[in-house]
């Protein structure tokens, strides 16, 4: 598969990688490498990794712990006084070998470390190989605040190697998948029809998507890294998602809900919502419910969450001047950003959802 080379970092597939990196590692010449993993992508990733670049260059492995709870500047510490202690210095190069948590912290803690040094990503779950790991939002969480510090500097490179998703559980693929769907809804019908038959797509067929959401990904951030304008459209379905995926975070007696998951409902509830709003056709409100429903299940919402839900969205980041921000569809592929709506619709569109 070609590599993606528009402005900026290249981001590269497969076999590829590992020739580009190479290249990169003589050119460069690092005076030592650290690869950032956590203990899933330690087991899983690291050994056939470490096995696919092959250099003579020192390495050194530092381990945080797997999860979201972790993406937080207690971990960025640890890993900054690790790289002290092994002696990183200016011109040590980082490799974040992991999901997105990894590829977030591990450009934060890099962008920062002596005032940056270089890195590269190598996004191990679907999520972070289509969505997290370019771009360059790097980043932690700060209390329940997600995202909240954190700077934009894109690596040196991205490596897509789709051998890693051999070895990562169902429903994280099903979480990388909506963000994938969102790439399609968002910008490219043709990226949206090609899963309407998800179970006959064979693995180089998924190959071709991967890189084409990656795509349409990078066409976005390319045009507007810092978000001022048409970068918002990523956020289809994450007003409601982001909303819907911290109550549940915020009750963990409820059922688990990843954050594509939760991105997929919210998708649902968006899509209801650009209908009443901007027209979107009704008959594509139906599709998309169907097509999601059918991939992610139909885990319902309860009633009684609603106003926590909706008292959750007046906070969301993405708010300006007090009102709640989304991003619509006016059809599939024509976004519109800086929309709003009501409580009433939304509340509409939550029991449309349910229904
Ligand atoms: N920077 C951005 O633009 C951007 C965009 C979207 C999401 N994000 C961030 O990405 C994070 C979510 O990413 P994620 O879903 O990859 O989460 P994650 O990094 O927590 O990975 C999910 C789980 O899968 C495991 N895992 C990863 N690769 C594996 C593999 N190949 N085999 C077995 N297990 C594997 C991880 O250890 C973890 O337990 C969030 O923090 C989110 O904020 C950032
Ligand atoms: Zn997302």
């Amino acid at each position: 598969m070609n590599s993606i080379e528009t402005s900026g970092c290249a981001i590269h597939f497969n076999n590829a990688c590992y020739e580009h990196i190479s290249q990169f590692l003589t050119t460069t010449t690092p005076s030592k490498i650290f690869v950032l993993v956590d203990e899933n992508t330690h087991l899983h990733c690291l050994p056939y990794f470490l096995g696919q670049i092959g250099t003579s260059l020192p390495i050194e492995i530092i381990e945080i712990d797997a999860g979201e709870q972790h993406k937080n500047i207690e971990t960025c510490l640890g890993v900054w006084e690790a790289l002290t202690e092994l002696g990183a210095d200016k011109k040590s190069l980082m490799i974040n070998l992991g999901g997105g948590v990894i590829t977030d912290i591990g450009g934060f803690i890099a962008s920062t470390y002596k005032r940056g040094i270089p890195y590269i990503n190598v996004p191990t779950s679907l999520l972070a190989m289509v969505d997290a790991s370019v771009g360059g939002k790097t980043g932690v969480d700060l209390g329940g605040l997600k995202n909240q510090i954190g700077v934009i500097n894109s690596g040196a490179m991205v490596l897509v190697d789709t051998a890693f998703l051999s070895t990562l559980p169902e429903a994280q693929m099903r979480s990388g998948l909506a963000e994938m769907l969102k790439h399609g809804l968002i910008q490219d019908a043709s990226h949206w029809q090609v899963f309407e038959a998800l179970e006959e797509i064979t693995k180089s067929d998924f190959d071709t998507h991967i890189r084409q959401s990656i795509l349409i990904k990078k066409a976005v951030v390319d045009e507007d890294p810092y978000e001022k304008g048409l970068r918002k459209i990523l956020n289809f379905g994450h007003t409601i998602g982001h909303a819907i995926e911290t109550h549940a975070l915020n009750h963990p007696d409820k059922p688990e809900l990843l954050h594509g998951e939760a991105i997929a409902i919210g998708m649902v509830v968006e899509a209801y919502i650009s209908q009443q709003e901007l027209g979107l056709d009704q008959a594509v409100v139906k599709e998309i419910k169907e097509r999601i429903v059918k991939i992610f299940g139909h885990p319902k919402i309860d009633q009684n969450d609603f106003n926590a839900i909706i008292a959750l969205l007046k906070h969301d980041k993405k708010n300006e001047h007090g009102q709640i921000n989304f991003v619509l569809l006016q059809a599939i592929g024509k976004p519109q950003i800086d929309c709003h709506a009501g409580t009433e619709l939304i509340i509409n569109a939550l029991s449309f959802y349910n229904a």
